[in-house]
């Protein structure tokens, strides 16, 4: 018998991280952030100063990557190649590389069956575009996660500020948009909800109010 999967997808900065992973916990289930291996691919590619465009090349270095995740802190501790990548996949620089990257068919069959051997029991919380769509169809819980750019951007925001980092609000907005157009059009495995994924809108809701509606889904599915 196969794990239970719950798939959150979204946009990028709707909060399917925070509550993937709140998830993970709760349910005690194993966890996927789907879009750190198309950023460990982005760091590890701009590291071997390969051409982004080099389809097959990138797609190899994709297959190739040595990559740990330490689930058990605050935040994914991310490892690649021994080396910890925690903060370095997060930068604006390699968020962009990930959605160019994140475009090239090949590189998302390089990454396909790494995403499914995180299957496992007692079942798996899995985040990203095409977690519902390609990657897990048969899942039995299915969220997509969306807020308002406005909103989003505001967040990424906030948490940037925490960190001391400071960015301008119109430049992360600028961003935002950019990586959902791409991530949008794109014909391979584009973000849109699967035909049987429940719509969640948080630009009005806390962390918690989603948290136990996805709940309350898990409970009535699983
Ligand atoms: O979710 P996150 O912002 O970390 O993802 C980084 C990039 O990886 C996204 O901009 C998107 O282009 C890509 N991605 C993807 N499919 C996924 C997860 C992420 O194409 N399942």
């Amino acid at each position: 018998e196969q794990a239970p999967v719950i798939t959150i997808d979204g946009p990028s900065g709707s909060g399917k991280g925070t509550i993937a992973k709140l998830l993970a916990e709760k349910l005690g289930f194993a966890l996927l952030d789907s879009g750190a291996l198309y950023r460990l691919t982005a760091l590890a590619a701009i590291r071997a100063e390969a051409d982004l465009e080099d389809e097959a090349d990138v797609a190899r270095i994709a297959s190739g990557m040595d990559i740990f995740f330490d689930v058990s802190g605050e935040e994914v501790a991310v490892t690649l190649d021994e080396d910890d990548v925690t903060r370095a996949i997060r930068m604006e620089d390699v968020s962009m590389a990930a959605s160019r990257v994140a475009a090239l068919p090949m590189v998302r069959a390089a990454l396909l069956e790494r995403q499914r051997a995180f299957r496992k029991m007692p079942g798996l919380v899995a985040d990203g575009r095409d977690m519902g769509t390609t990657v897990f169809p048969d899942a039995p819980v299915k969220v997509f996660l969306t807020a308002s750019a406005e909103e989003r951007a505001q967040r990424r925001f906030n948490q940037l500020q925490e960190k001391g980092v400071s960015v301008s609000l119109r430049d992360l907005l600028e961003d935002i948009r950019a990586r959902d157009e791409r991530d949008t059009v794109r014909s391979a495995s584009p973000l849109r909800p699967a035909g049987d994924a429940v719509q969640l809108d948080s630009t009005e809701l806390t962390i918690s109010q989603v948290l136990d509606t996805v709940l309350e889904l898990v409970r009535d599915r699983l």
